[in-house]
């Protein structure tokens, strides 16, 4: 380690106030003290905030990314298994894609190995929704994590402390610091779990609209890019998938309510454009350990959907929670999830075409229910969110629900339902309208 005497934390992250280039040896000393605890919370929180403010260059990016994935134990998973694929979301709304995805390429034949996270800002996280399943253990240690991915074929764990530990630390900073959608701080939590926990084929799914961190198409692009990179670097095969998130995915946002719906789309109902998701970030994993050739997916896309929906996906979900101390009486009787007790619907005050459900909006009502955290370690709720009734494009008649609102007071509810009606945008035809405006002289 870098002796102390000569760098220091405050000197650290004035530089980069200040619009400097931080060296590999300030950013590993950084990481590495922050890590064990001799870099405070407040001084990070400042650095992440720095860093936000001005951005990383690539090789920083870089530099970061691996002094994280280098904080605790790297998983080697080469001497047991041939080719483990792993996916990351850059984080939506209503994104249960994890859920269903492990289980689909895990039936497919394909072993895959997944560190997730934990909810950020208004978005969900996989290890808090696979929490609403009781006695679900996400914490592994390297040992049992390589040995559940060698026995099962599937494995999903958060950070520990010897897993990627800066990481786990930074998130649940940046999560109530308002550093979220930095590029850098982004790329560098994704990559570093994905370099820890010894993946050989990586798909991001990088997510782009007004649920989304990176709300344009050009900044996704960016993003994905820069994690493409990085993940070159360290010679791991990658594929970005820029999607959609101008509207929550499914219908189901917060914890329990996703994983219901994410069983209830392995018991072969689920809606659409969840099941497009799934299918496609599932085939492109397939196809990295080689078995699909078509980018389209054209020559796997039927035993895709087959096996989705036939039980071979549920099953391999079931022995995923079993093998994690789960409960499985609570996935073949999905009413014995977490249930809030309080529920309210929101219902369509006319007709119309529904033109926008804004992600965002929804994402945070559900943070306000409870779902997520508004302060470091905070409990969560996991019966709390929203079903969302309608997607974009669709025809509502008036007294339709929009949303059915799952809260644990009245009061919440009721708070809810007033900031949910200005997520609906109306459009008197259907699909998102060609032009906006004519402004001409004449
Ligand atoms: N997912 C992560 O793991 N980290 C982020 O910063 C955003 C999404």
């Amino acid at each position: 380690m870098v002796s102390p005497d000569r760098l220091n934390a405050e000197t650290i992250i004035a530089k980069k106030r200040d619009g400097g280039e931080l060296s590999e040896k300030e950013i590993r000393y950084f990481i590495e003290n922050f890590t064990q605890g001799r870099i405070p919370d407040y001084q990070a929180s400042a650095w992440c905030m720095a860093i936000f403010q001005r951005g990383m260059s690539q090789q920083e990016t870089i530099a970061l990314t691996r002094a994280m994935a280098e904080s605790g134990e790297t998983i080697d998973l080469s001497d047991t298994l041939d080719y483990v694929v792993d996916k990351h979301s850059s984080g939506g709304v209503g994104d249960k894609t994890t859920l269903v995805v492990l289980p689909l390429v895990a039936a497919m034949g394909v072993p895959v190995a997944k560190m997730s996270g934990r909810g950020l800002a208004y978005t969900g996280g996989t290890l808090d929704k696979l929490e609403s399943i009781r006695g679900f253990n996400v914490h592994l240690s390297p040992e049992q994590f390589k040995t559940r991915a060698a026995e099962y074929g599937i494995v999903l764990a958060g950070q520990t402390h010897e897993l990627a530990p800066a990481d786990g630390m930074l998130y649940a900073l940046r999560d109530v610091t308002g550093t979220v959608s930095s590029k850098p701080l982004i790329a560098s939590s994704i990559m570093s779990k994905k370099i820890a926990a010894g993946a050989d084929g990586i798909v991001l799914d990088v997510k782009t609209g007004s649920g989304a961190f990176m709300r344009t198409i050009d900044d996704a692009v960016d993003l994905a890019r820069l994690m493409v990179q990085i993940g070159e670097g360290t010679g791991k095969d990658v594929t970005a998938i820029i999607s959609d998130m101008n509207q929550p995915l499914g219908h189901a946002v917060g914890n329990a309510l996703e994983v219901r719906e994410a069983v209830e789309t392995m018991q072969g109902s689920g809606p659409a454009d969840f099941v497009e998701h799934c299918v496609m970030i599932a085939g492109q994993m397939v196809r990295l350990a080689g078995k699909s050739y078509e980018l389209d997916l054209s020559d796997i896309d039927t035993e895709l959907r087959t096996r989705l929906t036939n039980g071979d996906a549920l099953a391999m979900f079931r022995r995923m929670v079993e093998a994690q101390g789960g409960d499985l009486r609570q996935l073949d009787d999905l009413n014995l999830l977490p249930q809030a007790p309080v529920r309210r619907e929101l219902k369509a005050p006319h007709a119309g075409y529904i033109r926008e459900v804004d992600a965002r909006g929804v994402g945070l009502a559900t943070l306000d229910l409870g779902a997520g955290r508004r302060k470091k370690g905070e409990r969560i709720d996991h019966a709390v969110g929203v079903i969302v009734h309608q997607k974009v494009g669709d025809h509502v008649d008036a007294g339709d629900p929009l949303f059915t609102i799952h809260a644990r007071k009245e009061e919440h509810a009721s708070q809810v339902a007033i900031d949910l009606a200005t997520c609906i945008e109306w459009a008197d035809r259907p699909g998102l309208p060609l032009f906006y405006d004519v402004i001409s002289t004449r």
